[in-house]
């Protein structure tokens, strides 16, 4: 449990906690939960059990507004721990009878391509305040300041959600901001996702979710004497244009420094209806500025224009100090890689990314946009005599997600690929999980999360990030089940495609194994199994999913440049295996979530689908029909063939196809986030080494070869002599690629979850590909987990930490197993073992002698 204060959007807030360290022998076995409400009413729960995460709320539910404490002790059968720190919980607005306030819009039409509004009034603050507390959402995007502070560092709340369900609403406390007195409250509005050319992705949706902006604000102010006052928004508010003249997620901001927007309120407000979409509260963390990068270099052209190189392909804005003449224009544009020295803005597509600004010729001036965020890399600055690294910096923006994995090897160029990862993820994880986040998309692609959330669930807590984004999900899903490509849904015309609608049943599997929690599974069930249900429907009797439009193993770096979704694997075959996985892992959600029918029923759909994909696509010598690595890798990994000596021949052809492709990467999207999985399941460990290692390209450090800082789109977005793909779709920063991340923790480190959210491990590294060291951290709902192995001549050293609640089993390279290690610190020791470095093609036969030392 944590002490700081948390705001909660139910009435039943889920309670975990971890304990720092005990002695080795102590385990949970009983524990008690106090609560003390503001009214000082205490009232305790005590159960005799091992549970410590997301354990449901034992006591009366809270009310609005309610805040309260609570701390938790543990104890095994004779000693308890001392009490916890207490942790506050205050709830938020539970009911919409709880919302006084009126949606409120400016009273003159302000148009997409007007300047960005500023919503405000002045409110008097009588004596003895106690707690300012405020609530607030809009249609568009909202920067609110009280007494010209801004009430918080987020930006772009209320985010992105599918607004035609549901609209996040956000709680400050905002007691320090008010004073005794006058008091102003201003909040500009920008696009956003909500109109603008995001919302209108290429026309398809053929509107934008609506045409006009809107304020909903609810200032609740608290007296010592119990009184409460509103400063709620309503008819009487005040409007007046912001000196942003335009604003686009595309195509950047252009901001006029003369005008002080908040000066100003000389129009009215409109009331208008309040959308039918629900209040939610966010259950993701907001977006942030979470580092700054200072520029590695500025080159000036001979015409007078800036290029300045961050180091670092990106997401944010940037951030520039300037001198200059008044009305004078200084413009900023965006891009993630160079071609001759000049920016390539070709793979941005219709997107501007450029920010514009009007100096007020006052002096040095800060010049930083508020409404747009960029993918970059690269900027090119114009309207400024001078630059100097020290006058410019990159501001890294991003859902503030906590980092929860780690990882390192004795390979500088697979840390690089990792780190690479990380960057890519954190550029994609703005509020929702985009397939990329500079060009004119930036959209929520079922299927780049399906393959990269357990990568995400390793690098970064993302339990509440994609606990949101699923909720919009099964809002925006279609009656029949159909789950839209993209989420929020922006297309109008809806297909159901596998690999990607298959997100509904993945993810929410995924949050359930890496977070333990069963309420994420709970509450998707019904969007889980109507996809499922869709697809048999589709499939029909025959249980092959072979009909209808398929983006397959999308980006095949064999496929037509202009072309991706026309891989080497053949679409029916993806899908069947798509349809065995998803039927198969609903059956598990359904006896988790307590639906034995269900689990029986899907569980025979799951077998009858295997049999039919068996049947019709695995012959008996082996081969699986379009015989790439695709279809190999997902029957296998996903045990569509049975064990036999047809998995045997299976599993030996697709380590017959890697080594003829020497090696290189031959997969999409679906195929990559499961390959090497597929060759270690099969028993081909060297293969799968040297494919993560292989610098020819295709490979991951081809890539990274190139200079790379994030994960490419495709294999070969920039080509060998630095140019960029001629390809529709070249994205510097997707993330699909770098699901091996999740591969790299769990086989190089050794880390891996057996049970749902670390509680049982297996420690057990693979060493392999002529590494002479591994290691990562986790930091799971128990507590940090942590392993590290080093090969010195031929003994094996192995360190491992262990959380409190968690046990490992640990498993030493030579094969010898030491079940139950409990928490603590461990350390194991082989002085001689087999070395498999085949990577090298020379494999070094040590004598088999080998003794595991256990310590703590
Ligand atoms: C996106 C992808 C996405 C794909 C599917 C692309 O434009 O960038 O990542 O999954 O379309 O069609």
């Amino acid at each position: 449990m944590t002490n700081s204060s948390t705001l909660v959007g139910t009435d039943r807030p889920r309670l975990s906690w971890r304990y720092s360290s005990t002695n080795p022998q102590w385990r949970q076995q009983r524990r008690e939960l106090q609560l003390t409400r503001a009214n000082g009413a205490v009232e305790t729960h005590a159960a005799a059990d091992a549970e410590q995460v997301l354990v449901e709320w034992p006591f009366e539910p809270l009310s609005s507004r309610e805040r309260a404490t609570v701390r938790v002790r543990g104890g095994d059968s004779d000693e308890w721990t001392p009490w916890s720190e207490p942790a506050t919980i205050e709830a938020g607005l539970l009911s919409p009878t709880d919302w006084s306030a009126s949606w409120v819009t400016p009273t003159d039409v302000v148009g997409v391509d007007d300047p960005a509004p500023v919503l405000g009034t002045e409110f008097v603050v009588g004596p003895g305040i106690v707690a300012a507390r405020l609530y607030v959402s809009a249609l568009g995007i909202m920067v609110t300041r009280i007494n010209g502070v801004p009430v918080s560092e987020d930006h772009f709340a209320p985010g992105w959600t599918s607004y035609d369900h549901r609209i996040r609403y956000q709680s400050y406390d905002v007691t320090v901001l008010v004073s005794e007195g006058n008091n102003s409250f201003h909040t500009l509005l920008g696009n956003g996702w909500y109109r603008g050319r995001i919302a209108s992705f290429a026309l398809h949706r053929g509107h934008p979710y609506g045409d006009r902006l809107a304020l909903l604000a609810q200032l609740e102010l608290r007296y010592a004497d119990g009184r409460v006052e509103l400063v709620a928004t309503d008819g009487s508010w005040r409007s007046g244009a912001s000196g942003v003249l335009l604003n686009d997620f595309y195509d950047g901001q252009f901001t006029d420094l003369r005008v002080d927007g908040y000066a100003a309120l000389d129009r009215g407000v409109t009331v208008v209806p309040a959308p039918t979409a629900s209040l939610a509260t966010p259950e993701s963390p907001p977006v942030r500025a979470v580092e700054t990068m200072t520029a590695v270099s500025v080159n000036t052209t001979l015409d007078g224009r800036h290029i300045v190189d961050f180091g670092q392909n990106l997401v944010g804005w940037v951030r520039l100090r300037s001198r200059g003449r008044r009305g004078s224009e200084v413009v900023v544009r965006h891009a993630e890689v160079l071609e001759e020295g000049e920016l390539s803005l070709r793979p941005l597509r219709s997107a501007r990314a450029t920010d514009r600004y009007l100096l007020a010729g006052t002096g040095v001036e800060l010049l930083e946009p508020q409404l747009v965020f960029h993918g970059f890399r690269y900027a090119e600055v114009t309207g400024v005599a001078e630059l100097s690294t020290t006058d410019i910096q990159a501001v890294v923006l991003g859902s503030q997600l906590d980092r929860t994995g780690w990882f390192s090897s004795s390979d500088a160029a697979l840390n690089q690929l990792h780190e690479n990862i990380v960057w890519g993820m954190r550029g994609n994880f703005l509020d929702l999980p985009t397939d990329c986040p500079q060009r004119d998309e930036r959209l929520g692609w079922t299927g780049d999360i399906q393959v990269f959330a357990p990568a995400a669930s390793t690098l970064f807590n993302v339990a509440g990030f994609l606990s949101s984004w699923l909720s919009d999900l099964a809002a925006d899903q279609l009656p029949d089940g159909t789950v839209p490509a993209v989420i929020p849904r922006v297309f109008r015309d809806v297909k159901a495609f596998a690999g990607w609608g298959d997100a509904a049943v993945i993810v929410p599997w995924v949050l359930y194994e890496r977070f333990g929690d069963a309420g994420i599974l709970r509450r998707q069930y019904r969007s889980m199994c109507r996809w499922v249900d869709r697809v048999a429907e589709l499939a029909g009797p025959t249980r092959l999913w072979s009909t209808g439009e398929q983006l397959g193993d999308w980006l095949d770096p064999l496929a037509p440049p202009d072309d991706p979704a026309r891989a080497q694997a053949d679409p029916a075959v993806v899908a069947t295996a798509y349809f065995a996985r998803s039927a198969q892992l609903l059956a598990r959600a359904a006896a988790v979530v307590g639906e034995p029918a269900d689990a029986r029923h899907y569980g025979i759909l799951a077998e009858q689908v295997r049999d039919a994909f068996c049947a019709e696509y695995v012959s008996s010598s082996g081969l699986i029909r379009s015989d790439c690595q695709t279809v190999y890798a997902l029957a296998l990994h996903w045990r569509l063939v049975p064990d036999g000596p047809t998995r045997t021949r299976t599993g030996s052809r697709l380590a017959e196809l890697v080594q003829q492709q020497r090696y290189t990467v031959a997969t999409g999207f679906l195929g990559t986030a499961v390959i090497l999985d597929a060759l270690c399941a099969s028993g081909h460990r060297d293969a799968a080494y040297r494919m993560l290692l292989t610098h020819e390209f295709p490979s991951w450090l081809h890539a990274v070869d190139l200079g790379a800082t994030t994960i490419w789109e495709r294999w070969d977005s920039m080509l060998p002599d630095g140019s960029v793909n001629e390809g529709e779709m070249t994205s510097f920063n997707h993330y699909a690629f770098g699901a091996v991340a999740d591969w790299m923790h769990r086989e190089i480190a050794g880390l891996q979850p057996t049970a749902p959210g670390y509680r049982e491990l297996r420690l057990a590294p693979t060493v392999g590909g002529g590494l002479t060291a591994g290691s990562a951290r986790h930091l799971s709902p128990y507590g940090e987990i942590a392993i590290e192995w080093h090969l010195a001549g031929s003994g094996f050293s192995l360190t491992a930490r262990i959380p409190v609640g968690v046990t490992a089993t640990v498993v030493l390279p030579d094969g010898s197993e030491i079940p139950d290690v409990s928490h603590g610190e461990h350390r194991f020791e082989l002085e001689r073992f087999v070395t498999d470095a085949a990577i090298d093609g020379d494999r070094t036969d040590v004598s088999a002698a080998s003794e595991a030392m256990r310590s703590r």
